[in-house]
């Protein structure tokens, strides 16, 4: 489980993120919405270990992010704003290089395998030639690579045609259901996040979020 407990975030005097409290059961999928500049990118950076915060205590599984962050980032597959590819190289030669980046030994045919899960076939072809949709898959097939417990995405649907956004959506209702992934993703798609979120929390005063989120009839976890 992911407990997060009166987490706040400022930038020199800049209040962020103020007293969130939250926690996240394993096979469950979070929606994370909120205007431009919310703070949602800043959430999911502290939730991956990459951002401090100024005050408040996150704990998964009972590992302490401020005493056991090494610990807790075998744990945690993160998948940023914009794609981090290497765009000369092949699919194969991607997931390959992450692989040995990465805390665990895969095979080849299990990386193979994890990009057909996600219904990206190319394998042999340079990352360069793909459609953002494709590179998208490439990176949250990267992200994968060490079965992570815990998955943040940070808006991995935007920009992409609607096949792949509701192959991304599928896999990732898979992913949580089989293996007990807790997965939070930010999106701006309202319909997405009503067709894959299990409860959604919304950032900041917008009323539009809320009252769209309303009509959803989604649980939403007030911060
Ligand atoms: N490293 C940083 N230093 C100073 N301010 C930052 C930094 N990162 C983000 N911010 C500010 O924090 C606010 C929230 O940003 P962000 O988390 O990216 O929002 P969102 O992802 O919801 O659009 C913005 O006002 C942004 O300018
Ligand atoms: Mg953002």
């Amino acid at each position: 489980m992911l407990n997060v407990e009166t987490l706040s975030k400022s930038y020199r005097d800049i209040n962020i993120l103020n007293q969130l409290s939250f926690h996240v059961e394993p096979g469950e999928i979070i929606g994370l919405v909120g205007e431009n500049g919310a703070g949602k990118s800043t959430l999911l950076q502290i939730l991956a270990t990459i951002a401090k915060p100024s005050n408040g205590t996150v704990t998964l599984n009972d590992l302490s992010y401020a005493k056991q962050y090494k610990e807790i980032r075998k744990w945690i597959g993160f998948v940023p704003q914009d794609v981090a590819i290497w765009e000369e190289l092949t699919v194969e030669e991607n997931m390959l290089f992450f692989e040995k980046l990465s805390w665990s030994n895969r095979t080849k045919d299990e990386l193979k395998k994890l990009c057909i899960d996600m219904n990206l076939s190319k394998w042999t072809e340079p990352v360069k030639t793909l459609s953002g949709g494709m590179k998208r898959k490439l990176n949250l097939a990267i992200s994968l690579i060490h079965q992570p417990k815990l998955l943040l995405l940070d808006e991995p649907t935007v920009g992409i045609d609607l096949k792949s956004r509701k192959e991304i959506g599928a896999y990732l209702k898979k992913q949580a259901k089989e293996h007990k992934v807790m997965v939070i993703y930010t999106s701006h798609d309202m319909d997405e996040i009503q067709d894959i979120c299990h409860r959604v929390i919304c950032i900041g005063n917008d009323p539009f979020y809320h009252n769209m989120l309303q009509k959803s009839g989604k649980e939403i976890i007030s911060i």
